[in-house]
């Protein structure tokens, strides 16, 4: 296994090129890599604000992550953890982003419960629960030029771009002072609770996870196009480090072939 040499930057430049990471062993690498950075991040910072993301690729990190030889030595006390985005059902609910989070890392990890901020995207009034999620993260989080900075934000991708509950031709594309916003995603026929660019973008570390051959198209068209029609090629942190980490197979149509760690 290769060593993981995790570099935390504290001085940020807002160009800065997405790193690439191609896994030979997506989910345990991208769990030990995990551990490795949160544990670095507390050591400097003492308590950190993690946020999490749903869809399949992440459950299997998460899965990865409880591993006892995995998780050994991170001391989840000091981690906050939220929720990129939530589809309109209560954590009980099979749909659930938290619910899944939940039962894969948060309760085998035994993250207290005061550390878990959840979305309650199940409200009636999705827009006042937007605006308590966005207060929840204005009282909690650090703030880089006025806006909560999350040091690390975990997101996903979709075969069609999307990231968060961020979708093509979705009004929340265009949000620019909200941090979380109800978003209607017209070929789901679902509403939606999602972060938005300015949020993301104010994180100081956001990590995009795809893995699987139907991400491939998506990954290239982003890292090598720069496809402004994907909602993923939006996530470019003013002040923080982008990390793509990605399987072979979602690799495979890559030009830029990224630093391969197997
Ligand atoms: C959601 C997720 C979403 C997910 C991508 C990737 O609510 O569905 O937040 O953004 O991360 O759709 O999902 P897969 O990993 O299952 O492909």
């Amino acid at each position: 296994m290769a060593e993981w040499t995790v570099t935390i930057r504290t001085e940020f430049k807002g160009d800065m090129q997405p790193v690439i990471q191609i896994l030979d062993d997506f989910a345990v690498q991208a769990a030990r890599q995990f551990v490795e950075y949160c544990k670095t991040l507390i050591e400097q910072r003492g308590r950190i604000h993690v946020g999490l993301t749903g869809g399949g690729t992440a459950q299997a990190l998460y899965e990865a992550l409880v591993r006892p030889e995995i998780l050994d030595g991170l001391d989840v006390r000091a981690i906050d953890f939220y929720m990129g985005d939530e589809r309109p059902v209560p954590p009980s609910d099979p749909q659930s982003n938290w619910g899944m989070a939940a039962t894969t890392f948060l309760d085998p990890a035994g993250v207290p419960q005061e550390n878990r901020h959840r979305m309650r995207a199940e409200a009636a009034d999705l827009d006042q629960a937007a605006h308590e999620y966005e207060r929840l993260l204005r009282d909690r989080l650090p703030q880089v030029n006025q806006t909560p900075a999350f040091d690390l934000l975990l997101l996903g991708m979709g075969a069609d771009g999307h990231t968060a509950s961020l979708f093509p031709g979705t009004t929340a594309l265009e949000e620019a002072s909200r941090l979380v916003v109800p978003n209607y995603v017209p070929k789901l026929s679902m509403n939606r609770l999602t972060f938005t660019y300015p949020l993301i973008n104010a994180s100081q570390a956001v990590w995009i996870l795809a893995s699987g051959a139907n991400k491939a198209e998506a990954t290239r068209r982003v890292l090598d196009g720069r496809d402004p029609t994907l909602p993923v090629t939006g996530v470019a942190p003013h002040h923080g480090m982008l990390v793509w980490l990605v399987d072979r197979s979602a690799s495979d149509q890559l030009s830029t072939r990224g630093s391969a760690s197997g």
